[in-house]
């Protein structure tokens, strides 16, 4: 039997990380740059039933029936072989392999469950639908997050911009038409901050003070929507202006750190028409709005302020 693959993009959060957790609306769009990749092959020698997982960027080969029960490959595998109704597997070997940086806020998690989820479907004969994948990836990602709001699953199951608002009677998952294309670049502060910690920390500080932290999330509710409608009408100076306002509510919110402020301000003095943390924050990716004109010197610029590595991607 052939072996199946199945890659997955990374993504970046463009309006309303952390208040999309408290049921406001936020944008995300697809990075297809970096990406997940699963192959799945079929072992004949191996006796039948037995999966191995292989994971070499990150150092790990064992077995599907040594992984702990909250392991997130295991979960991903759990998942697809309960949906497809399969009790015992041909012998087989998943690796999964990644460009995408962990805990740096561009989806990791979420692409290699994904990549996992159709690969592992397409060996087994069963051609999942975006929703389907979507809603199994949702699963591992409560691994990862603990209460994620179901965005990165989202974005990366349909790869394309999405605005998403977490509701208790199913999700609401638009796709919406970006009138003129824009260009960001990604910098990545080279710290890493699982997104587990962030979140718990925002929910630790919306307990703690309900009233003050509830009033961010609105507002930054309030920027998404506008931002939607400027992407949707080619206002593309104005969106700009909507990030640093994003990142100044998010740095309330304390998820903002050294190294995010001084990408973020680099970003925004090399020309860039506007920047802001993008993900969990406290590390990871900050992404900057740019032109033709500008996304050489705001690229350097990011560098030269301590960014490990800079991608430069276009929403459309
Ligand atoms: C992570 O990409 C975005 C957060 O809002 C968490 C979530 O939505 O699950 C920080």
């Amino acid at each position: 039997m052939p072996a199946i693959s199945a890659t997955a993009p990374g993504k970046v959060i463009l309006f309303g990380e952390h208040a999309v957790v408290y049921g406001q609306p936020a944008i995300a769009a697809p990075v297809a740059q970096v990406r997940a990749r699963a192959v799945i092959m079929a072992e004949p020698r191996f006796p039948a039933g037995s999966l191995r997982i292989q994971a070499p960027d990150i150092g790990v080969e064992t077995w599907f029936a040594d992984l702990p029960e909250d392991d997130p490959l295991g979960v991903a595998i759990k998942q697809v072989l309960a949906k497809i109704g399969i009790e015992d597997p041909p012998a087989l070997t998943v690796r999964v392999t990644s460009s995408i940086p962990v805990a740096a806020g561009l989806g990791s998690g979420a692409a290699v469950s994904i990549a996992v989820i159709r690969a592992l479907a397409g060996f087994l004969g069963r051609r999942l639908r975006d929703e389907e994948v979507c809603s199994l990836a949702f699963e591992v990602e409560k691994i990862h997050h603990g209460t994620p709001s179901g965005i990165d699953n989202t974005v990366i199951a349909y790869a394309r911009p999405v605005y998403f608002k977490r509701k208790q009677d199913g999700n609401l998952i638009e796709m919406f038409p970006v009138a003129s294309p824009f260009t960001l670049a990604i910098g990545d502060t080279g710290v890493r901050a699982p997104t587990l910690n962030t979140v718990g920390d925002v929910r630790a500080a919306w307990l703690a003070d309900p009233e003050r932290v509830g009033s961010f999330f609105e507002q930054i509710g309030a920027l998404v929507r506008s931002a939607r409608q400027a992407i949707e009408s080619g206002a593309i100076e104005s969106l700009g202006s909507l990030m640093n306002k994003n990142h100044a509510l998010l740095a309330e919110l304390d998820v903002s750190s050294i190294e995010l402020e001084r990408l973020v301000a680099a970003a925004r003095q090399a020309g860039a028409l506007g920047a802001k943390l993008s993900g969990g924050g406290r590390g990871g990716n900050m992404i900057a709005l740019v032109s033709a004109e500008t996304v050489e010197p705001v690229c350097q610029a990011l560098r030269a302020a301590g960014a490990s590595n800079t991608i430069v991607t276009t929403i459309q």
